[in-house]
């Protein structure tokens, strides 16, 4: 399937409209069919963008920023290479990606959100460009990373997404996806639940008094709660071409996707 049936079939509404692995199903609470997804989604992000940092530092005492650095280096990046953040958001993984890979290398940060972007600029980022993951606005093999932190889930389509990121990364490129996945045990499914789904929105709601940021976090969770399982995501990065896949694991929530795209590839995809 092409990123270019796929845009058609949205468009007109034809044909078989089900994409063939969305990350999570329909979430009626927020919209009521897939087509109208993504434009609810980039509306939310959109009205959320100024409290997104606020949030994820709140959410994560202080450590999310250090994390995603801890997480690029740990992974390979490196001064002097070539990086792409998809769903980037404020760009925090792509200012830690444009400290670490230096003035020789290069950072291209990509939302759908132009409210996410702006924050993003204004922080220091220095490339942006709008766009989505499954139908991404740059050029083939040029990337030696691509990251994507806590927006796998905002993707239409898993297949289409991970066939982009192989076209845009370079022969020997990886790719590494950050993502929360729900503990295995009892207990920790739901004291990550109570935390996500009832005191970070209310903490939310209460110091910056936004009801937009509230919806964002209850989104979060429900995402996350209805997220297709790791296998789901690993096989789908394996049927993109995907070598050397791989899902670490840190505190038991915290998925760290990782593949590389076949040193041999001279074609669009990562096979
Ligand atoms: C939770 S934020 C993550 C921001 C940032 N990557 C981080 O590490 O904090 C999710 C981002 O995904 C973006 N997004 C939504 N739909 C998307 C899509 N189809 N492709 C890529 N990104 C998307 C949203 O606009 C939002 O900025």
């Amino acid at each position: 399937m092409t990123a270019d049936s796929d845009d058609q079939r949205r468009e007109t509404g034809t044909g078989a409209e089900e994409p063939a692995a969305p990350p999570h199903p329909v979430i009626s609470r927020y919209y009521s069919s897939r087509e109208e997804r993504q434009e609810w989604v980039d509306s939310m992000f959109d009205a959320s963008a100024v409290h997104y940092d606020w949030i994820t530092d709140v959410m994560s005492f202080g450590s999310g920023r250090w994390y995603r650095g801890w997480a690029l280096r740990r992974h390979g990046l490196e001064s002097g290479m070539r990086l792409l953040d998809v769903g980037t958001g404020t760009g925090v993984i792509a200012r830690k990606a444009q400290d670490i890979v230096g003035p020789s290398g290069e950072v291209l940060a990509v939302d759908p959100s132009e409210g996410m972007l702006e924050q993003a600029r204004a922080a220091g980022v220095e490339q942006t460009m709008t766009g989505q993951g499954e139908d991404l606005p740059v050029a083939t093999g040029h990337y030696d990373m691509l990251t994507m932190g806590y927006a796998l889930r905002h993707v239409a389509d898993l297949h289409t997404a991970f066939g982009e990121y192989g076209r845009a990364l370079a022969p020997g490129g990886r790719v590494l996806l950050l993502e929360i996945t729900p503990p295995r045990s009892r207990v920790g499914y739901h004291v990550l639940r109570f935390y996500l789904q009832r005191v970070i929105p209310l903490i939310t709601r209460v110091f910056r008094r936004s009801r937009d940021a509230q919806v964002l976090m209850y989104y979060y969770w429900d995402t996350i709660e209805n997220c297709v399982p790791p296998e789901t995501i690993l096989a789908a990065l394996r049927e993109a071409g995907f070598e050397q896949v791989d899902r670490h694991v840190i505190f038991g929530i915290f998925s760290e996707y990782t593949g590389v795209k076949p040193a041999a590839a001279d074609s669009g995809t990562a096979t």
